[in-house]
């Protein structure tokens, strides 16, 4: 097997220098919010999301940095959906990102509140930030809202908290929703902004959306095969709170080879866009995806 190329890390730096000098204007008597909301924010993802909104941009032949405030709303809006999984209600997990969990370090309430003014300050980011032609820039805007709604990552986290997915159908279903849809919005939103043709766009949407799925099955595996450490979060939870997964779909096995369809499936579809730049870096994204388990 070849060498997977690496994942753009000038990229992730760029990502995590903007994400480190955003000013939430907090005012003294929110100090402890503002707090809660950076120890999650800057405690050291991937920036999967946001990356992959500037390899977009790369490969669509643009400088990266023009959809920088995009790319970031993305990571604010990942941010506050972590927080807000490993609440007590939902997967009451206690680690995260290699840290005690936001309503470990700062409380129930004040984790809550965290996660809901991420979001708005997500949108603020798009508003009062990102250039672009006005019309491209509400697209793009639409296309996230739309991504992370009630039939796109609230409605995924709903069903995986509903119980009822009891077939591969409705699992998949709830892959692309809960995980695939904020992926793919990273993907297309991108391209929106910079005003890419429709037909590119759908395009840029298809492999980005069977990415988004790679991308949670491939998260189903390491919670059984990866060590918290590795992880950043507790491995095990998906077993211990009875989730349906691809692994206790198809077992780690069955959930690989389910990975390597996908996997030659993504780049299929990437190979058959015709780009005006560099689409190295959707490739090294993709790579670094599939090549995390292993
Ligand atoms: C974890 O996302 C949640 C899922 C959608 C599976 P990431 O694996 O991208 O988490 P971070 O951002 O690197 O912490
Ligand atoms: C969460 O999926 C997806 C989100 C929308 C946050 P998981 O519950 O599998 O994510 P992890 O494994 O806790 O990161
Ligand atoms: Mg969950
Ligand atoms: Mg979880
Ligand atoms: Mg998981």
């Amino acid at each position: 097997m070849t060498a997977a190329p690496a994942f753009p890390d000038a990229k992730r730096l760029a990502v995590d220098a903007y994400l480190e000098k955003i000013d939430f204007e907090a005012v003294p008597q929110i100090d402890r919010l503002v707090e809660a909301m950076r120890y999650s924010l800057l405690a050291g993802g991937k920036r999967v999301r946001p990356v992959l909104a500037l390899s977009t941009a790369h490969a669509l032949g643009h400088d990266p940095s023009v959809v920088m405030p995009f790319a970031a709303a993305l990571e604010l809006v990942h941010t506050y959906s972590l927080i807000h999984d490993d609440l007590p209600a939902m997967d009451d997990d206690d680690l995260r990102r290699g840290k005690p969990t936001c309503h470990v370090a700062y409380g129930e309430n004040v984790a809550i509140l965290a996660g809901d003014a991420l979001f708005a300050e997500a949108l603020r980011l798009i508003t009062a930030n990102q250039a672009g032609e006005p019309m491209h820039v509400v697209g793009a805007m639409d296309e996230l809202l739309a991504a992370i709604g009630a039939a796109g990552m609230v409605g995924g986290q709903f069903i995986d908290i509903d119980e009822q997915v009891d077939n591969p159908g409705a699992l998949k279903q709830m892959h692309e929703l809960k995980t695939g849809r904020l992926i793919r919005a990273s993907v297309r939103g991108a391209a929106i902004v910079l005003g890419t043709p429709t037909r590119q766009v759908e395009q840029l949407g298809e492999f980005a959306g069977e990415l988004g799925v790679l991308f949670q099955i491939i998260d189903d595996i390491l919670d059984v095969t990866g060590s918290d450490a590795e992880l950043g979060k507790p491995s095990g939870s998906d077993e211990r709170h009875g989730k349906a997964t691809y692994v206790s779909a198809f077992g780690v096995e069955g959930a690989r080879k389910l990975a390597d369809e996908s996997y030659d499936r993504v780049r299929g579809l990437l190979e058959s866009i015709d780009f005006r730049g560099d689409a190295g870096d959707l490739e090294a994204v993709s790579a670094y995806i599939y090549g995390r388990d292993r």
